[in-house]
């Protein structure tokens, strides 16, 4: 049985439809990415995981459970920490305010990831405590949402685009981190992602999505070979 499992989801806004029925899987330990071009309705795959915009059907289940149509609060609860494309963080908090708030909810797992042991494996963020949200960099407030999420006790992180804007070199430091708390913490990772390369470096399974549906499903290193599906549905090249 797989961590979190997504049946068939349909959703959309208003009158508009968005997913046309998409499943996907997650095991607990992985690292999946869900890749597409703009528009195809990743963040709405995600919105809907968390249950910031409610199905129009199909199921969402986490950890055994049916969580389809859940608040964010109680799927936070269970234990999925959602970092949205807008990486919200408190301008007028230093880092150690903004992780402090996020030890309230969260699983009761009882991971017991305090503030100081998460700073502790964020190292950049760990010398940028004292620095206040405003002050802080597209790729250190990016690990910062990150790290909030783990304080809050996430044991499945849904990533949205955490690479976007980055200059190369605080890709490759977000890259890492998402690996550490994947290896290390054994924090399992559904990441959407436009930069494909990053993706699939980081990713053990990929899911391609197009118009609502998921297209393509395999191996990252299997995705990484089907040049065709690629042009077709991604249109970029790896490199
Ligand atoms: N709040 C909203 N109200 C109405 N339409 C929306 C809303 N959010 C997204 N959409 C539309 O739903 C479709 C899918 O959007 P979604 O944000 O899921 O795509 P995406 O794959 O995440 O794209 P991107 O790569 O640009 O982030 C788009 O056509 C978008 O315009
Ligand atoms: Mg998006």
């Amino acid at each position: 049985m797989s961590l979190l499992e997504v049946t068939d989801l349909r959703a959309g806004y208003g009158e508009t439809r968005v997913l046309d029925g998409v499943s996907l899987a997650v095991d607990a330990g992985e690292v999946v990415t869900l890749v597409g071009r703009n528009g195809v309705g990743k963040t709405t795959t995600l919105r809907a995981i968390v249950g910031a915009i409610t199905p129009w059907a199909g199921t969402v289940r986490y950890d055994g459970e049916d969580v389809t149509g859940l608040s964010p609060e109680a799927t936070v609860a269970r234990g999925i920490g959602f970092v949205p494309e807008e990486r919200r963080v408190f301008p007028g908090l230093t880092v150690t305010e903004n992780l402090s708030l996020a030890t309230h909810g969260g699983s009761d797992a009882g991971r017991g990831r305090s503030v100081e042991s998460v700073l502790d494996t964020f190292e950049p963020l760990d010398e940028r405590r004292d620095a206040t949200g405003q002050h802080l960099s597209g790729g250190e407030q990016q690990m910062l949402a990150i790290a909030r999420a783990l304080v809050a006790d996430a044991d499945l992180l849904l990533l949205d685009e955490p690479t976007e804007g980055l200059a190369p070199l605080v890709v490759e430091a977000v890259a890492d981190l998402v690996r550490n708390a994947n290896e290390t913490d054994g924090i399992t990772v559904l990441l959407v992602e436009q930069n494909v390369a990053t993706a699939l470096e980081l990713a053990d399974h990929a899911y391609v999505l197009d118009q609502g549906r998921v297209v393509y499903e395999g191996t990252a290193a299997d995705l990484e070979a089907a040049t065709d599906v690629v042009d077709r549905h991604l249109g970029v090249s790896i490199d």
